[in-house]
């Protein structure tokens, strides 16, 4: 005869529930994929339950992280939520670049890039410091600098020691110089090659570790992907800071692609940034999808499959190389409402794993899939 005591009972519901929510959300998160591959697209929400203890970061074997908007860091609660959830990593997008920390000759203004330090620290988050050299977002005063070379010199590196000495041991990781090829290979003609000449980009790097030898450097660029002029360049200035014992640690991919990019593009990339011996950041990553940059261009599940496999197809070819080198993952922003690309390319587009009511897209299954 089997008598239910009340214990008995507590015992069964503690053995079956958890499985019955777990089928239940099995079919429920699988359903709208089932119906849409069936011809119809369907779509609602999934219970917080059933998300409530899975994020990104604890699914990959390497830093997940995304960079941050400081506006929305202070004001979006959703946001933060997500970062604060999803991501184990964070890069400043503007608050740590020239122009948001040094705006005038005399001032630096910390403010911004403390909170993150801050955010960082209480969250145990990772922060990547980005960018203490480029062409761009620089303040007036520095595009308007008219001193001789070696007051140049001392600018450059009285930006490079300050913003590192401010944040040693807070950030461990910079990018030191941003963007410094064009796309044939060429050296771009910025405003500090043509005042400094262009071996100021070793002096960049030389600074930068003097103000703090712990720090991991990295040179970022983009187009790895789909230059390879552009890849034999960097290439051949990471073998003259080697032979020349210039200090470099790692090298930045950006990877802001298209979602026709090829896997070979992508394989070429990676393999050759790893090949370096450095460690290798995909820095930058987002994957936009109006090639043709059309207005009002609305987000297909075509789409979102085919941007789906350019995400996997990044993290499954970057866990195959050597752990050692794995510095990490980081999209560019969260949402697809926070994304860059839109005011650069000038047209709508959804690049990145999140939608703009910061639901998960395929791209963001598509992550976790790479590493599976
Ligand atoms: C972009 C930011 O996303 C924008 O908000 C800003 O207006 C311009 O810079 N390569 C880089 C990043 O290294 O710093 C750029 O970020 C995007 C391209």
């Amino acid at each position: 005869m089997i008598t239910f005591t009340e214990a008995k009972a507590n015992e069964r519901m503690k053995k079956y529930v958890p499985n019955f929510l777990l089928m239940f959300c099995f079919f429920w998160t699988a359903a709208p994929q089932m119906l849409s591959a069936s011809g119809r697209t369907i779509s609602f929400p999934v219970p917080q339950f059933c998300a409530a203890d899975t994020n990104l970061y604890q699914y990959m074997p390497f830093p997940m992280g995304a960079s941050v908007a400081i506006s929305r860091m202070k004001n979006n609660a959703r946001y933060i939520e997500v970062v604060t959830k999803e991501f184990n990593s964070i890069t400043a997008e503007n608050a740590m670049k020239f122009r948001s920390l040094h705006p005038t000759e005399n001032t630096f203004n910390w403010a911004d890039a403390d909170y993150l330090v801050d955010f960082a620290q209480k969250n145990g988050k990772q922060l990547h410091g980005h960018t203490l050299n480029w062409y761009q977002y620089l303040p007036a005063w520095v595009n308007n600098f008219s001193g001789d070379s070696i007051a140049w010199e001392n600018m450059l590196k009285t930006h490079i020691q300050t913003v590192v000495t401010h944040f040693k041991g807070k950030v461990a990781s910079w990018d030191v110089v941003n963007e410094y090829f064009n796309d044939d290979g060429t050296i771009r003609p910025s405003i500090w090659v043509k005042n400094l000449g262009a071996d100021y980009i070793a002096r960049c790097f030389q600074y930068a570790h003097e103000a703090d030898p712990d720090a991991i450097l990295f040179y970022n660029d983009y187009g790895h992907e789909y230059s390879s002029a552009k890849r034999t360049a960097i290439g051949k200035l990471i073998n003259s800071f080697k032979e020349r014992n210039i200090p470099i640690h790692g090298i930045g991919l950006q990877f802001h692609m298209t979602y026709t990019q090829s896997d070979a593009n992508i394989s070429a990339a990676i393999d050759f940034a790893a090949a370096t011996g450095l460690k290798v950041h995909i820095s930058e990553l987002d994957v936009r999808v109006n090639t043709n940059k059309v207005q009002g261009l609305a987000f297909t599940d075509a789409m979102a499959a085919q941007q789906a496999d350019r995400y996997k197809q990044v993290v499954k070819t970057y866990n195959a190389i050597p752990k050692s080198q794995q510095f990490g993952i980081t999209t560019w922003n969260v949402g697809d409402a926070d994304s860059w690309v839109p005011s650069w390319q000038g047209a709508p587009d959804y690049p990145l794993p999140f939608d703009a009511n910061y639901l998960r897209k395929s791209a963001y299954k598509a992550i976790i899939k790479g590493v599976k």
